[in-house]
């Protein structure tokens, strides 16, 4: 895949994304937002990765949207451009995102984060949503996953002082899943990954799908999805694969059919 401001790989089941502007701290430009859902676009596509990472080149994982791009912006030319669309995608995606984050996650960068299912955080990790210091207000979604995920109040606060949000209060607010140290972070993000990418990947992309249902729908609407989804899963030869696998006392032999 060639792509000027992200980079991509393969380890193994694991789909790798790297935002790949170090000295600008991999402040996010249009361009590399539609390269970042372009590669997980393919990756999606592509039946040998299970999971996705993603991750941020040098010192921060993004400072946010591209400051410069956006400055003589108008409304009718945001309106035209239609950029949302592409972040809409990201919240599309089937297969498991987990983001491995260090250093600066502010404005856009805590928004793509937010986009991701899991997050690991290196020690010493700030989030912040500093739009509001510009002018503007987080547009990517972050007035609204971030309420959902720590509540209006904490929400409210956070997003209106920009206060600087450290590693463990991330943690404690259930931004984040955990915290490692700086120079092992990309190693435990894999071993989550992997541990991901051996379970049976229907099961794995309907309990997400399921678990995305819970935060729209009403307990009764989620139950009924969960519950269609739970059938769903016995059309499959996993279903049948683990199920013969535990009776005959075996490890199971997962396909993704
Ligand atoms: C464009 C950026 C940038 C950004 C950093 N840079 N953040 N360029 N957009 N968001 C560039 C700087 O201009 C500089 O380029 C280089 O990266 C290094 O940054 P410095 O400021 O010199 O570094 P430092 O003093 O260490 O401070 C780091 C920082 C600061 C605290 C992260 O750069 C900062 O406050 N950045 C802006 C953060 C922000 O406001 N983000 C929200 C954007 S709005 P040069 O060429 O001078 O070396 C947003 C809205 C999203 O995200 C809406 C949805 C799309």
């Amino acid at each position: 895949m060639d792509f000027e401001f992200i980079i991509t790989s393969k380890q193994e089941a694991i789909g790798i994304v790297e935002l790949n502007r170090p000295k600008q701290y991999n402040a996010l430009n249009r361009k590399m937002v539609r390269e970042i859902v372009e590669a997980f676009e393919q990756f999606e596509r592509d039946e040998e990765v299970r999971v996705i990472v993603l991750q941020g080149r040098g010192n921060a994982f993004s400072a946010g949207a591209d400051i410069d791009e956006m400055a003589f912006d108008d409304t009718i030319k945001l309106e035209l451009l239609n950029q949302f669309a592409d972040w809409d995608k990201i919240a599309l995606m089937k297969k498991p995102i987990i983001g491995a984050v260090q250093g600066y996650v502010f404005g856009g960068g805590f928004e793509l984060a937010l986009s991701c299912d899991m997050l690991i955080a290196a020690e010493g990790t700030e989030f912040c949503f500093p739009e509001v210091n510009l002018g503007v207000m987080p547009g990517a979604g972050g007035t609204q996953r971030l309420t959902k995920l720590v509540g209006r109040t904490k929400a409210l606060e956070w997003i209106w002082t920009a206060n600087r949000i450290t590693a463990n209060a991330a943690l404690q607010h259930g931004v984040i899943n955990q915290i490692v140290q700086k120079e092992i972070l990309i190693e435990e993000t894999m071993k989550i990954a992997t541990q991901i990418s051996n379970q049976p990947p229907l099961a794995i992309r309907l309990i997400k799908e399921s678990v995305n249902k819970a935060v729209d729908y009403s307990l009764y609407e989620g139950m009924q999805f969960e519950r269609k989804n739970f059938y769903v899963l016995f059309s499959s030869e996993d279903q049948k694969e683990g199920m013969q696998a535990f009776v005959e006392k075996r490890k199971p032999q997962f396909k993704g059919r």
